[in-house]
């Protein structure tokens, strides 16, 4: 796979660098809590800096609706990233104007202006091309290091390529090399997938069910399965709009050969008491949460064999202290293998967060910043943010 890489940029300096990253971090009470995008940002800011380029940084955060919303300034983000870099960053409330593109034009070089979130635009989701073209307006050059919303059809990582000349940054780079070890793996090859929806996954698994050995199930995922199946799963959540795939998924030969579902769980019953409970057990009024003992030592024991592993999406339901031991587990046994041997990928807001609490996360090989980006990479969807940057 070929990169046209921002190193290949003979000078940067003086250079006005729109710098297209995914600062889309959680936060709460008006502070980032979540630091792993803003950390894998680093690189190519202190990149521009030594290149005495000047800096101009545009990102969405969450999903406002075309429009000015506070719960969605960038503002924390700005200070969060100040604090990072030890460096006075700019703010600038306009996105596009005549305004925004004089600040532009009067930055230093080695200065950084961050702009408000590119989705109070409604141009940004629509892709348009007035809008991707206003944005260019404000730069020489084009960056994209946002590989976490290169999945997406949007002005400031699509249409945007039209009007400047346009590169890859590093972490986009480091994405596309990691993620793309799952395209010729070390066999055997294993995949954990959880989460709530199978419609975002089914490429993925369809995929997975020709090239994976094994694909370990969790969360609303498998309750899915498991009804598709016949089994009865009670009140837990499912995803019904994919059922129908689902049945048909789950006969294929291939397919039954190669996913493993659990076999116990933890449940809420009836009198909301947390009980433990094997598959056959669940009944109409049960709520499952969490998967049980007997699964966790069984896909501990796969993940062991394994050479390269993949994950993306919690066992269950981790952000309640009471569930989260599932999804705990499975990430201890993942880095585990990874120290002695596997090569081993991980993705997805959720998974990442459960993560950043596990003692050995730094023997995971390669913790992407994409969830939905790193699940249409993995399937070989076609990416607009990527087009004309990688062949
Ligand atoms: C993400 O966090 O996965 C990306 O920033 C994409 O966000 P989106 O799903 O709102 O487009």
């Amino acid at each position: 796979m070929k990169i046209k890489s921002i190193r290949q940029i003979k000078s940067l300096k003086g250079k006005r660098v729109f710098l297209r990253l995914d600062l889309n971090v959680h936060i709460r009470r008006n502070e980032v809590v979540e630091m792993h995008k803003l950390r894998m940002a680093l690189p190519i800011i202190d990149y521009l800096l030594k290149k005495e380029a000047r800096i101009i940084i545009a990102s969405h955060l969450g999903r406002p609706k075309g429009k000015k919303d506070d719960k969605y300034s960038m503002e924390p983000v700005v200070r969060a990233l100040e604090n990072l870099l030890k460096t006075k960053i700019k703010f600038s409330k306009q996105i596009i104007g005549k305004a925004v593109i004089k600040k532009s034009k009067t930055l230093k070089n080695k200065e950084i202006m961050i702009l408000e979130n590119l989705r109070f635009e409604s141009g940004e989701k629509d892709n348009s091309v007035d809008f991707a073209k206003s944005l260019s307006d404000l730069a020489d050059i084009y960056i994209n290091d946002a590989f976490a919303v290169s999945h997406r059809a949007q002005s400031s990582v699509d249409k945007i390529k039209k009007y400047l000349p346009s590169y890859a940054g590093f972490l986009l780079e480091k994405e596309i090399n990691n993620l793309s070890l799952a395209f010729k793996p070390k066999k055997p090859f294993l995949a954990v997938i959880g989460g709530a929806k199978i419609s975002t996954k089914v490429k993925l698994l369809e995929n997975l069910s020709k090239s994976a050995n094994k694909i370990l199930i969790g969360g609303a995922l498998a309750n899915t399965l498991l009804l598709a199946k016949g089994n009865e799963v009670g009140k837990s959540l499912v995803d019904k709009d994919s059922l129908s795939w689902s049945k048909k998924f789950i006969k294929q030969k291939e397919v039954k050969e190669k996913i493993l579902l659990p076999s116990d769980f933890l449940v809420e019953n009836s009198k909301k008491e947390v009980v433990m409970k094997k598959i056959k057990d669940v009944n109409k009024t049960d709520k499952i949460y969490d998967i049980g003992p007997d699964t966790i030592l069984e896909f501990s024991r796969e993940i062991k064999k394994a050479q390269t592993l993949i994950w993306n999406g919690p066992l269950g339901m981790f952000e309640k202290k009471k569930f989260k031991q599932g999804t705990m587990s499975i990430a201890r046994s993942l880095a585990l293998q990874s120290k002695k041997e596997a090569v081993c990928i991980v993705g997805g807001g959720e998974t990442v967060e459960a993560l950043s609490a596990l003692d050995y996360k730094e023997y995971i090989n390669w913790i992407s910043t994409g969830g939905g980006a790193m699940l249409s990479f993995l399937a070989k969807e076609d990416m607009p943010g990527l087009k004309g940057l990688i062949k």
